[in-house]
């Protein structure tokens, strides 16, 4: 249970209220778009991929926001984003370790909260999608399709919640062993002694080896991405929630305290990557509001309040980046894809992240993972 000085419930409170009134609105406007992506003005697009990675955000942020107000309006929207995933299951081919975001967030948690055995059925099949790409030799789940060299990158600790999940419907233990067996070899190839993370390693398809590790999102090989760094808190977290295993938790503590630590330099608004050279300065929103749920995670494991005090440093930090006016559907702004990319965007899983931050200090009790 999280308490919050009074002054910092009326923060909270205030801050909610805001976010509720502009997701009504989008929930009732994107009625046949899923929402993938937002444009240079802050308005959602729908993204032509129905593979793509964050298609299934818009809808989990939906059944989020109803499980908190219990609006009707969520909830349809919710069901409507999980039909038009179905075009992506159809398409087959194009999936990857992402089904866990994609179906995750929108038909496991349809399932869980309406019952609906359609809805069971999606996160199932996804579950076995996500399960079967496991290279049993090599002892990961791989990333993506279509390239000779096959990866694990720190994001996939964000995908295997769907897998103990499976485990338990369906009673069956070789999906935890997936998630355990991939989350044991991310503790070892990813995470450095430091506690910064590796976003990308490359892999021996035939036998246990990692054969190079690559900087892929974050400023280059070496350094440390924000948003990676970020999978990493809340993916562990989420492993140990799932599992009770204390060295997912202590995983999960050395890459928050590592978090931390860089983001206290910039007074908690954090660069995309933690390891990049002063100029240009780019901010991560997403990476900062996804550390939250994760720190605030452990937080409630620990009771240690540095995690809570930071957590809210995060979130607050965050504020100056909201836009509540009519002007945009998405609401948070400074996110970055890749550093790469030079380009500070909307990111629709910044929003989403927000919204399950505040959900949590709130002290919802839905885990959405
Ligand atoms: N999973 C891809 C990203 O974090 O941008």
């Amino acid at each position: 249970m999280i308490q919050l000085k009074e002054a910092d419930k009326r923060w909270l409170e205030d801050f909610f209220s805001k976010l509720d009134t502009k997701l009504s609105r989008s929930a009732m406007e994107l009625t046949d778009i899923l929402p993938g992506g937002i444009d240079e003005h802050g308005k959602y697009v729908g993204v032509k991929n129905p593979c793509w990675w964050t298609n299934g955000f818009f809808g989990g942020m939906m059944w989020l926001m109803y499980q908190e107000t219990g609006k009707e309006i969520y909830k349809n929207a919710a069901e409507k984003q999980e039909l038009l995933l179905d075009a992506g299951l159809e398409k087959y081919d194009g999936l990857h370790h992402d089904v866990g975001f994609m179906w995750g967030l929108t038909a496991k948690s349809s399932y869980r909260i309406t019952e609906n055995l359609q809805s069971r059925v999606r996160a199932i099949y996804a579950a076995n999608i996500l399960a079967a790409r496991y290279n049993i030799r090599g002892n990961y789940i791989s990333a993506w399709n279509g390239d000779k060299k096959t990866y694990s990158i720190i994001d996939c600790m964000m995908n295997v919640p769907l897998l103990y999940w499976a485990a338990e419907e369906l009673d069956r233990k070789s999906f935890r062993f997936i998630a355990e067996a991939h989350a044991d070899m991310t503790m070892r190839e990813h995470i450095r002694e430091d506690g910064s993370v590796v976003h990308i390693a490359v892999h021996n398809d035939e036998k246990d080896e990692v054969i190079e590790t690559l900087g892929g999102q974050g400023y280059g090989v070496g350094s440390a991405w924000s948003r990676g760094q970020a999978w990493a808190v809340y993916g562990f977290m989420l492993s140990y929630l799932h599992t009770g295993l204390d060295r997912y938790l202590e995983t999960a503590r050395r890459a928050a305290d590592y978090f931390l630590e860089k983001a206290k330099e910039t007074d908690y608004r954090v660069r995309t990557d933690f390891c990049a050279p002063p100029e240009p300065v780019y901010y991560d929103t997403s990476a900062a509001v996804c550390a939250a749920c994760g720190i605030l995670e452990l937080y409630k494991a620990t009771g240690e309040q540095k995690y809570l005090d930071g957590a809210l440093a995060l979130i607050k930090a965050v504020e100056q980046d909201c836009d509540f006016t009519e002007n945009t559907q998405s609401v948070l702004q400074n996110g970055m894809e890749s550093y790469r990319s030079g380009k500070q965007v909307h990111l629709i899983y910044a929003d989403f992240f927000l919204c399950e931050a505040l959900l949590k200090l709130k002290n919802s009790t839905f885990l959405i993972w």
